[in-house]
């Protein structure tokens, strides 16, 4: 036999077991979208290597380490996306969707990161982002994450995650801060880990994020971002936290909290959960006004978020809140067995959901004995089966089986059988 070939490590195929759930989170995220008036968008997943090196930063470990990087046959270097707000930028800028006005967006689809693979961490990932336009002062930021709030509400998570907020102030305050943090940490170099002695030379900012415990106690004499921060960044924040506080949403700041991507300025956020483990940051986001500017546009603000697709599933999962009803996929399984009786197996399916289009039905095809198929219907999850067997056809009936409840079975006439399992059962 000819050796199998496998998936590539870290992406994955999202089975049709799987997949219910995939569609309840993207359809209640999409609810929520709809009700804040937020308008799709749709990238390539591939761009020239250049946009994100601009955009998310030459020196993080997304650029340094993690992208997947080729050259196509013209010789372009193209990379997979990492991650969506790059790419929203370029084609909005593309298209004139930020000349004069304003933008609420969405996408979703996959992004690509060669990072080493473990729970909630993959090379392949779907994404959920928001990215807004046009819009300087904080009551967009607020409203992104109330909007977040709104959607933990929605999946019943609000107890599960907690919001980390923190602002990095203008890109002149930030700089300033730079020069006095790589000021004290030059100063005790020897005491750092080696990723924050690299980091302390390229993106000191990021030293911040190290985990390491010996880093983490000196910081703590560091100097604190929030003693640089200018005066508009403050009543930004300021802004933000009291619209917040009146929506009673609860939030811990955290001043070492920087985002491991360059763009961001002001406002940063995100969501956490310590039920994932390592993997527990389930949506996060922030101000990004320089962007657009970067990238060759004009100055133009911008605040935006993404959430990590498989993270929500896998809490949902860990929490068992995903509801029942979304894991049944069926309403009604037909078993016909006999001469004539596919045929009036699948008319009769037409007929049902011709009557009640709400109504989910499933023929069975291939044949096999109604012992056989009554099997199957069990194993489908419908709620009830339909036995079409010799004496149904010639009497023109049909034998309809509760599967779950307490409607026991019925012989009806063909052309009342939809009324009566609309009234009888759903
Ligand atoms: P990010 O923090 O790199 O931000 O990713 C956002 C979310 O994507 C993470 O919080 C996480 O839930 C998920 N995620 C990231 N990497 C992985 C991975 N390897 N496996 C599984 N899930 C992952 C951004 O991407 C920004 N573009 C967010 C943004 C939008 N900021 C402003 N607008």
């Amino acid at each position: 036999m000819a050796k199998k070939i496998q998936a590539i490590r870290g992406m994955n195929d999202i089975l049709p077991e799987q997949s219910p759930v995939w569609q309840y989170l993207e359809g209640t995220v999409k609810e929520l979208l709809a009700s804040y008036g937020y308008d799709e968008i749709r990238m390539p997943i591939v761009e020239q290597t250049a946009l994100f090196k601009r955009s998310i930063g030459e020196v993080t470990d997304i650029v340094e380490k993690e992208m997947y990087t080729f050259d196509d046959r013209n010789g372009d270097s193209l990379t997979l996306r990492p991650e969506g707000t790059a790419s929203c930028v370029r084609a909005c800028e593309e298209h004139g969707l930020l000349y004069n006005q304003t933008q609420r967006l969405w996408y979703t689809g996959p992004m690509f990161r060669h990072e080493r693979p473990q729970k909630g961490r993959y090379r392949q990932f779907y994404q959920i982002g928001v990215e807004t336009f046009g819009m300087p002062t904080a009551d967009i930021d607020a409203e992104v994450i109330l909007m977040t709030a709104r959607l933990w509400k929605m999946l019943g998570l609000t107890d599960q995650v907690t919001l980390q907020l923190n602002t990095l102030g203008s890109n002149e305050a930030r700089a300033q801060y730079r020069d006095a943090l790589v000021e004290f940490l030059g100063a005790r170099k020897d005491q750092l880990d080696e990723d924050s002695q690299r980091r302390l030379d390229t993106n000191p900012l990021r030293v911040l994020d190290s985990k390491d415990p010996a880093t983490q106690a000196l910081l703590a004499d560091a100097p604190q971002l929030h003693e640089y921060l200018d005066d508009e960044s403050r009543e930004h924040f300021d802004l933000l936290r009291s619209i917040l506080d009146a929506a009673g949403v609860q939030y811990e700041i955290n001043q070492r909290l920087v985002r491991g991507l360059d763009y961001y300025c002001k406002t940063v956020f995100e969501w956490v959960t310590d039920k994932l483990g390592a993997q527990g940051t389930v949506c996060a986001g922030g101000r990004y006004d320089g962007l657009v500017e970067q990238l060759g546009g004009k100055p133009t603000p911008a605040v935006g978020f993404a959430m990590g697709v498989e993270r929500l599933i896998l809490l949902l999962e860990t929490l068992e809140l995903i509801p029942q009803e979304v894991l049944n996929t069926l309403d009604v399984y037909i078993c016909p067995v006999g001469e004539g009786s596919a045929r009036a197996a699948l008319l009769l399916a037409d007929q049902l959901r011709d009557e009640h289009s709400w109504l989910r039905v499933q023929t069975h095809c291939g044949g096999g004995s109604f012992k056989s198929q009554m099997k199957k219907a069990d194993k489908s999850g419908a709620r009830i089966a339909l036995l079409l067997g010799e004496d149904e056809i010639n009497n023109g009936t049909v034998t309809i089986k509760d599967l779950r409840g307490e409607a026991g079975q019925e012989t009806v006439a063909v052309s009342d059988a939809g009324d009566w399992i609309a009234r009888e059962i759903f």
